[in-house]
């Protein structure tokens, strides 16, 4: 669906919603999203987006990786028109292909929906990517899947999404009943009743005194309805459904195009840039390479941030100092690639990369400002590498360097051998494209070793010697010469932050601030 008729900019943008869904594997996001499309007319057929055993059939991934292990390695976009907005639906590769973009991508959203299977509540990935979206203080919608099964009790969940997130929560849906005893779901804003297709099909809830009195309840005792508590990412409006069964996704997806933001101002070095100035500028989020194995193509991925982006426009790459034509960007709807005439705030744009670009990039048609670096994540995965034929010694560092610069890997040396070079990933598949990329862009198999480390903690002092690590950690410094703590387990890092108060710091977080 590329924008081939140019719109006033100001009506662009506050059609545009550009979100990302937050889930633990298998909670159903790729049900909810094929759901989506459907409504929006963007797919015809279920079955359309690549679910879990589609992808491991599939047999023209863009990678040879992604066929290797049958999995997507591309966090794609997709967009679609529905109730007069424009959506752009930011992919945040979960399973085995989490890594460090699931992470980046969502900078470049403004809202995010939290998806959660009503049987297991708030699960490890979920949290992480939480966090990922409090830091940004960004807007969350809660959406509570397959209700159509036995889960936990409405108030449970509430109950957690308050205490584990510290997030106020306000239920939009109430459900009366659950899993075979599903009646349906009561809409507190809209004050109207949704009967479960599988329930007896009444015009009001079937008489219930517990449901009454669930409902008294919450108007009572819950939190009041808040828009300005919702844009502030304090408060989660909280539904209820089954993305399966397609009941109480549409309702969801009417309230969450009303209440999510359009695209908001960015940060720069020269203050608030809002959507509105009619200068474009936008900024790399996410690079990916050998998209077209034919080819060895890469696009780098730009959100657009201010201003009207047309395609063949002249913009200053800032952090090169020089002028670039955009001649050939891309919309990206899943594998599919077309040719973008325009795009506006919010818009995701896929630029042909012949290597000019780095995440973080900012990209502007007349300011030289530049946006606030991406923040970075810390890795959750530790290996420790070697050449294999030293006769390839300049091939190696030349991959080390480029691919770590691309960010498609975190280097580090250890303080102690600096000859010692460890790579540092959010996800095991991360590591295995570096790989790949390694041995296929740069004709360098590796020697690996896999480290009993899972966190990094950043620090705030350039000498090693004040530092108080627990057994089995390590000190290593990254590609700034930051000093960096490798801890092997949870009791460590404890320890680390309580032996050293003043030190710690998260990369995610401001500098000195411990957590
Ligand atoms: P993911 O992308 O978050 O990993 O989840 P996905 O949509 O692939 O869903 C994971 C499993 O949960 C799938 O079952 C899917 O059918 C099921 N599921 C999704 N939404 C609902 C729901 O609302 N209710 C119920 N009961 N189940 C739901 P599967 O057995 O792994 O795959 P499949 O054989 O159904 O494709």
């Amino acid at each position: 669906m590329p924008s081939i008729i140019a719109e006033p900019l100001r009506e662009a943008i506050q059609r545009r919603r550009t979100f990302a869904i937050i889930s633990h594997p298998d909670a159903g996001k790729t049900t909810l999203t094929e759901k989506l499309l459907l409504f929006a007319g963007a797919i015809h057929q279920a079955g359309m987006v690549k679910g879990k055993r589609l992808r491991r059939q599939a047999t023209s991934d863009w990678m040879e990786i992604e066929r290797k292990r049958g999995i997507s390695v591309t966090s794609t976009v997709l967009q679609f028109e529905y109730g007069g907005c424009h959506v752009n639906l930011l992919d945040t590769p979960g399973h085995e292909d989490f890594s460090e973009d699931t992470y980046r991508t969502l900078t470049a959203a403004d809202s995010a929906v939290m998806l959660i299977d009503a049987a297991r509540g708030i699960e490890a990935q979920t949290l992480k990517l939480f966090q990922v979206c409090r830091q940004r203080q960004m807007p969350i919608f809660t959406f509570i899947n397959k209700w159509d099964r036995d889960g936990l009790s409405p108030f449970a969940l509430l109950q957690e999404i308050e205490s584990v997130l510290g997030l106020n929560v306000y239920p939009v849906h109430w459900p009366l009943g659950m899993g075979g005893d599903f009646r349906g779901l009561y809409d507190r804003l809209r004050r109207s009743w949704e009967p479960y297709p599988q329930g007896p099909l009444t015009d009001q809830p079937p008489p219930d005194q517990a449901f009454e009195d669930e409902l008294q309840l919450l108007e009572e005792a819950g939190e009041p309805f808040d828009a300005l508590a919702v844009a502030r990412g304090e408060l989660t409006p909280v539904f209820f459904g089954s993305a399966m069964v397609d009941f109480g996704v549409r309702s969801f997806l009417d309230h969450f195009l009303a209440m999510a933001p359009p695209p908001g101002s960015r940060d720069s070095d020269h203050g608030p840039q809002l959507p509105e100035q009619e200068n474009f500028s936008g900024f790399i989020f996410k690079i990916q390479a050998n998209m077209n194995p034919a080819h060895r193509d890469r696009v780098a991925f730009l959100r657009v941030v201010s201003g009207r982006f047309q395609r063949a426009m002249t913009v200053r790459h800032v952090r090169l100092q020089r002028t670039i034509v955009l001649s050939q960007p891309q919309q990206v709807f899943a594998q599919d690639r077309t040719l973008l005439e325009t795009a506006y705030p919010g818009d995701i744009i896929g630029l042909f990369d012949p290597g000019y670009f780095r995440i973080g990039d900012t990209l502007s048609a007349h300011h030289l400002l530049s946006y606030k670096p991406l923040p970075q994540f810390p890795p959750e995965q530790f290996v420790e590498v070697l050449i294999t034929d030293t006769a390839k010694y300049k091939a190696f560092h030349k991959g080390l360097d480029q691919l770590s610069e691309e960010g498609a890997v975190q280097i580090f040396r250890s303080v102690n051998r600096t000859e010692d070079i460890i790579l540092g990933f959010v996800g095991r598949l991360q590591f295995d494209v570096f790989e790949y990329r390694m041995q296929n862009e740069y004709g360098v198999s590796l020697g690996k070793t896999f480290l009993p480390y899972q966190y990094a903690r950043w620090l705030s002092v350039d000498s090693p010697d004040s530092v108080q690590l627990g057994h089995g950690s390590r000190l290593v410094r990254d590609r700034e010469q930051r000093l960096v703590a490798l801890l092997p387990d949870e009791f460590t890092l404890r320890w680390l932050a309580e032996k050293n108060p003043d030190l710690v710091w998260h990369p995610t977080s401001n500098r000195n601030a411990p957590d």
